[in-house]
């Protein structure tokens, strides 16, 4: 079954969860466009802001769109997250970092469906076990937290391993390579990275232009942020502070128990450095991307990104 099935919407893509970025009008404007959408809930300050934000979009369209929870422990707000999605009943909920079991079980009884980040075929079975309703996919090639596989060797894998619908996350970002994934047996394809240089985007100017400025060439992947893999645009200021883990960082990563610690004060400090860069003009750029970038050449309304990437001219 194909995502556009599943959600009951034109397109089968998702305007995908954007730490910093995603925000109401964005979703807005991809339910508009026939695509669905969806943001991480830490984008949202406190509860209220999270509520406040999902009844804004209900009340512009009745179209699906769904919220992204980091299920690990590091995230304590949790518990308020979910609740908020619940009460609210948003259409459906983008699992990432930890076991979903305890999400899928709430969910369900509510009817709201759970879409996985996956980075392996181990993953995708256990989830599907557990009841989710489709995989995310996260292939080699996708922006933030990439994963290890191409697409060409992931999608078909699932495809054997599990009988629930593969959304595939990474490297989407003209008409040819959205056929590419579809054609290889995707119920669809959450697309992040061109959005950045969307006209509804939050960001500031200066992240915009360097999305459309820089290329496939300038991404690099960083363990400094949150202490995984993640890609960021080489600017000067990444060059500065390098993108390999200091031998401190390596001591305490490798320590089970310090590695807690330290991916927590990373996550924490990352995030702040994250923040700054993406709504000020600043010298400390340090701007999330994935290699997709190499295909937006200006900043755009989502409508137009939208017919672009769906249509053949
Ligand atoms: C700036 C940025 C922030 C992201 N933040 C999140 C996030 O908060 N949660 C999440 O599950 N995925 C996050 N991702 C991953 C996207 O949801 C998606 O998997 C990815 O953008 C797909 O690859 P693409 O950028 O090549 O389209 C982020 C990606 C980018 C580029």
């Amino acid at each position: 079954m194909k995502l556009n099935e599943i959600l009951n919407i034109d397109i089968p893509i998702i305007l995908a969860p954007m730490f910093l970025v995603s925000n109401a009008d964005m979703v807005k404007a991809a339910l508009d466009a026939g695509i669905t959408a969806a943001i991480p809930a830490l984008n949202y300050k406190t509860n209220s802001e999270l509520r406040t934000a999902i009844q804004e979009i209900k009340q512009h369209s009745n179209k699906p769109f769904g919220i992204n929870l980091i299920v690990n422990k590091s995230n304590i707000y949790l518990k308020n997250q979910l609740q908020a999605c619940l009460d609210l009943e948003v259409d459906y909920i983008i699992t990432a970092l930890g076991s979903p079991r305890k999400i899928i079980d709430q969910c369900k009884k509510k009817n709201i469906k759970v879409f996985c980040d996956v980075l392996n075929s181990y993953q995708a079975k256990k989830v599907e076990n557990l009841g989710a309703d489709a995989v995310i996919a996260l292939n080699n090639s996708a922006g933030g937290h990439l994963g290890i596989h191409n697409a060409k060797d992931f999608i078909p894998e699932l495809l054997s391993e599990v009988k629930i619908p593969i959304i595939s996350a990474g490297g989407v970002a003209n008409y040819k390579q959205y056929k590419e994934v579809m054609n290889l047996g995707a119920a669809g394809c959450s697309v992040g990275s061109i959005f950045i240089a969307s006209t509804e985007a939050p960001v500031s100017l200066e992240y915009k232009n360097a999305i459309v400025h820089y290329g496939a060439k300038d991404i690099v992947i960083t363990k400094k942020i949150s202490g995984s893999p993640c890609t960021v645009i080489n600017t000067p200021f990444v060059q500065k502070i390098g993108t390999k883990e200091t031998v401190f960082e390596k001591i305490m990563n490798r320590n089970k128990r310090l590695k807690k610690y330290l991916r927590f004060i990373l996550a924490t400090r990352g995030m702040n450095k994250l923040r700054n860069a993406a709504f000020k003009a600043s010298y400390k750029s340090i701007w999330c991307a994935g290699t997709s970038i190499e295909e937006v050449n200006e900043i755009r309304p989502i409508s137009k990104i939208v017919k672009q990437l769906t249509s053949d001219h």
